[in-house]
């Protein structure tokens, strides 16, 4: 998709298809007590309402949120009146799900559209404003259709912003659209390493596809650490969950260093669980619990778009990225329950389950992370079915050991309107994660609280002194119809834009 930006706009850059926005009034209508519904134009040129106005049916258009109108000038131009309700009720996550919407609704029929962006612009703020359009544009514009035969791509192939604001704007107004398509550019890929197969995306697959994608990528560097490796690492955990594997497992090793490193520049270390298939292993999964597994990856996608949006857009904060890729299958190799298996920090873990395979992976990445002297740690992973009992299916949970980190992810969370909730570790958690026969269990003694259990457990792997939070996104990770710009079924790509946030804001 080409975006263009067009400042100082006196016409519409399109006479094909033009989007225009309406807002909608409450009255109290003359003579009666029942209150009705005008439209707000006032934005319109004169060309435009007239025309409109000339069509009987534009009376019952009210631009309530999410209506269209549609009607053409004189000289052939389609004109789509959008509305967006109240504008006092208009926000900028109302704006994303619009935008989407808009985007569905004409994706498929049209080649090109101008957008008359000032009739968008929220509360006074074009780059906010813009950022939410694009951000719902570019997000709804995906689709993982790679393996069907016949594809039908979408015809829409230009998207431009007029604004009558003034030329002398247009660099800053430029960066921040460009800066958009990074980080949505960035979740997009990240969704396609989730939606693609498990028999096609192995953890080898998944370990060159994200070093060909990052590749030429300035200030970043990359190290894949193989079984061999593994072994020499001491990461008993991690090759435990990769023993029942016909596949290597692969520990990706990414840094972005920025080009002007001071001694205030922070250095972040991001960890994600990347399971490219979670069968269970020898306590294995009942076959509905088992599909969709292969998006027990989607913690390591999240941690990567936001190093690559990072990186890509050359923001002044260094980033360690850590991917712990590997299937939980069975062979005659496979962990059994009971095996008491040692971590890579040395401490001696009892597997009860095998199914609790994501934290014995994450344990010896967060060991190793440390080694990297970051100055925090924040880890992603679709950890447990817990917290989607506890937050609902929409909410990513945050944990950690450190308020001043976690409040900071709960801020960056509010910053781009997406969904998380703290969830505590209490001492009471940390004793049910010890065993009679090892230093810890690899699961509590009852599953309640399971995805603060969880974290109580991987809290033994961070070294003291360096501040942790780890994100669940069991819930958030996938099937997110309820906002527009994800697909109802598959990837979320959600988080990453929290993620990006922080960064920026180290
Ligand atoms: N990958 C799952 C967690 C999961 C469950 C993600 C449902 C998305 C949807 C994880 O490896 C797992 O199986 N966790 C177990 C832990 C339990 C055995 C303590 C779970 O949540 O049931
Ligand atoms: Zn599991
Ligand atoms: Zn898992």
């Amino acid at each position: 998709m080409k975006y263009t930006l067009n400042l100082g706009a006196k016409d519409f850059s399109s006479d094909s298809l033009v989007l225009v926005s309406a807002f909608e009034k409450t009255v109290e209508a003359k003579g009666k007590t029942k209150e009705s519904k005008a439209i707000v134009n006032t934005h319109w040129s004169k060309e435009l309402k007239t025309a409109f106005e000339n069509i009987k049916t534009s009376a019952d258009f009210t631009g309530s949120l999410d209506s269209t109108f549609t009607f053409h000038l004189e000289n052939g131009t389609t004109i789509l009146a959008y509305g967006l309700g109240e504008k006092k009720s208009m926000d900028f996550e109302a704006l994303r799900n619009s935008a989407a919407k808009i985007y569905k609704s004409i994706a498929s029929k049209h080649k090109e559209v101008a957008v008359q962006f000032d009739g968008f612009t929220l509360k006074n703020k074009a780059e906010e404003s813009l950022n939410a359009m694009a951000e719902g544009l570019s997000l709804a514009d995906y689709k993982f259709d790679r393996h069907f035969v016949k594809k039908s791509p979408a015809k829409l192939k230009e998207i431009t912003f007029d604004s009558a604001a003034k030329k002398t704007g247009l660099k800053k107004l430029q960066k921040t659209l460009d800066d958009t398509l990074v980080v949505t550019e960035s979740i997009n890929v990240g969704r396609n390493f989730v939606n693609e197969a498990p028999n096609i995306l192995r953890s080898t697959t998944y370990a060159k596809e994200v070093l060909a994608d990052i590749k030429g990528t300035k200030g970043v560097k990359t190290k894949v650490l193989g079984k061999a490796e593994l072994k020499k690492e001491k990461m008993g955990l991690f090759l435990s969950v990769n023993s029942g594997s016909g596949y290597e497992p692969q520990l990706v090793h990414l840094t972005y260093t920025p080009a002007k490193m001071t001694k205030k520049t922070k250095h972040i270390a991001l960890v994600g669980k990347g399971l490219v298939f979670d069968t269970g292993g020898y306590s294995l999964k009942p076959s509905g619990s088992m599909v969709n597994m292969k998006f027990d990856m989607a913690g390591s996608a999240t941690v990567y778009s936001a190093f690559r949006a990072v990186a890509k857009l050359g923001l002044n904060v260094k980033v360690t990225c850590i991917l712990g890729m590997t299937d939980n299958a069975v062979n005659e190799f496979a962990t059994m329950p009971d095996a008491i298996v040692k971590a890579r920090n040395g401490l001696s873990v009892e597997i009860l389950n095998t199914d609790a395979e994501g934290r014995l992976v994450l344990a010896d990445c967060l060991d190793y992370a440390c080694d990297q002297k970051p100055d925090a740690i924040i880890d992603s992973a679709t950890l447990t079915g817990a917290v989607l009992v506890s937050l609902g299916n929409q909410v990513c949970g945050v944990m950690g050991t450190d308020q001043k980190l976690t409040d900071s992810l709960l801020k960056s969370a509010k910053n781009t309107d997406e969904y998380m909730w703290q969830l505590p570790i209490i001492k009471e958690f940390h004793e049910d994660m010890k065993s009679p026969v090892a230093d810890l269990k690899n699961i509590g003694g009852s599953s309640f609280g399971g995805s603060s259990k969880a974290a109580a457990f991987l809290s033994n792997f961070v070294r003291d002194g360096i501040p942790w939070a780890h994100l669940d996104i069991a819930g958030i990770g996938d099937s997110q119809g309820h906002k527009a710009y994800c697909p109802t079924k598959g990837a979320s790509g959600l988080i990453v834009r929290t993620l990006v946030d922080f960064l920026k804001n180290s």
